[in-house]
């Protein structure tokens, strides 16, 4: 496995590839890796010849409120996760190689990111598209891979690959979830035992929704409410939105008569977590 820091080099690499012909799939990360980055380096090599994977913790995405300074950096456990999965190259630029003094051009985010996490978190997506972009340009492989997790961010993402005719295919790959169902996050190891044990709300208010949704209800509010009634039983801490909303683009549904999406954003302690899952009218 190759690991460079420079620009140059990623560009170099994925060039040399490109040009012999190889499929080469991207795998966006800041690190922190477990089983649900990992998901997309093996679904990369399912439809890629070379796979590179990026360690970046984006400081355009963090407000000056959030985690940039605390977010978890492991740089070493993850290069060994990332040989293990075969990944042929590791992009680990030092902040000021991606953001270099003059640096001051961003890409401005989608419609579909001005809601929800793009409410709560103002300038989050812009800094998301920015890099992302980047990203694509330090590393333009044929495809990328990005987790359903953040469903909103790959919605994001594909909106600006649209908007912006990007060559590449994107591929959105499902939530790795713990055997309980909390779904994998970076963001896991800061839960205490309590709190971990209080953070199951948010798997358990998407499926109370999905099995109300399966059994015939498709009132978007009244499935808001079970979900509402199920992070308040699990004790919660904040709840920031728990919505139905059109799977394309975001917008509340009030009737489940397209392919929907509902979406969890919560604290618990000074944890924000984030959890969703597809609805679809059979
Ligand atoms: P990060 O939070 O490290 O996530 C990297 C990728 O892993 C994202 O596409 C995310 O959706 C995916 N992922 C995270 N948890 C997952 C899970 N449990 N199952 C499946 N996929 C999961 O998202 C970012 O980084 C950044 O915003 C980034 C796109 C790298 C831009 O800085």
């Amino acid at each position: 496995m190759k690991i460079v820091k420079l620009v140059s080099e990623a560009q170099r690499w994925t060039l040399d590839q490109r040009a012999v012909g190889n499929r080469v799939g991207l795998v966006p990360t800041m690190g922190a890796l477990h089983a649900g980055h990992i998901s997309l380096a093996q679904r990369s090599h399912t439809i890629c010849d070379r796979t590179a994977a990026t360690i970046f913790v984006n400081p355009t995405q963090f407000a000056p409120s959030e985690d940039l300074d605390k977010y978890p950096r492991t740089l070493d456990a993850d290069l060994e996760k990332l040989e293990a999965a075969g990944v042929d190259l590791v992009f680990t630029p030092e902040p000021n190689e991606v953001y270099p003094p003059g640096f001051s051009t961003y890409v401005s985010p989608p419609a579909v990111g001005g809601t929800l996490e793009g409410a709560s978190r103002p300038d989050h997506f812009r800094g998301v598209t920015t890099v992302v972009m980047k990203l694509f340009n330090i590393v333009p492989a044929t495809h990328a891979f990005f987790g359903q997790k953040d469903y909103q961010q790959a919605a994001v993402i594909s909106a600006m690959c649209r908007d912006m005719n990007v060559p590449i295919q994107l591929e959105i790959c499902p939530i790795v979830r713990e055997p309980d169902g909390l779904a994998m996050s970076s963001r896991n190891r800061y839960l205490s035992d309590d709190q971990r044990q209080r953070a199951l709300g948010l798997s358990r208010a998407l499926k109370a929704a999905e099995q109300q949704f399966r059994s015939g209800e498709t009132d978007g509010p009244q499935l808001e409410q079970t979900m509402l009634d199920a992070l308040a039983e699990a004790k919660v801490d904040t709840i920031e939105y728990a919505v139905i909303a059109d799977a394309i683009t975001l917008e509340p549904l009030p009737t489940i008569d397209r392919p929907a999406v509902a979406l969890i954003a919560a604290r618990v302690g000074a944890t924000r977590l984030i959890d969703n899952t597809l609805l679809t009218p059979g």
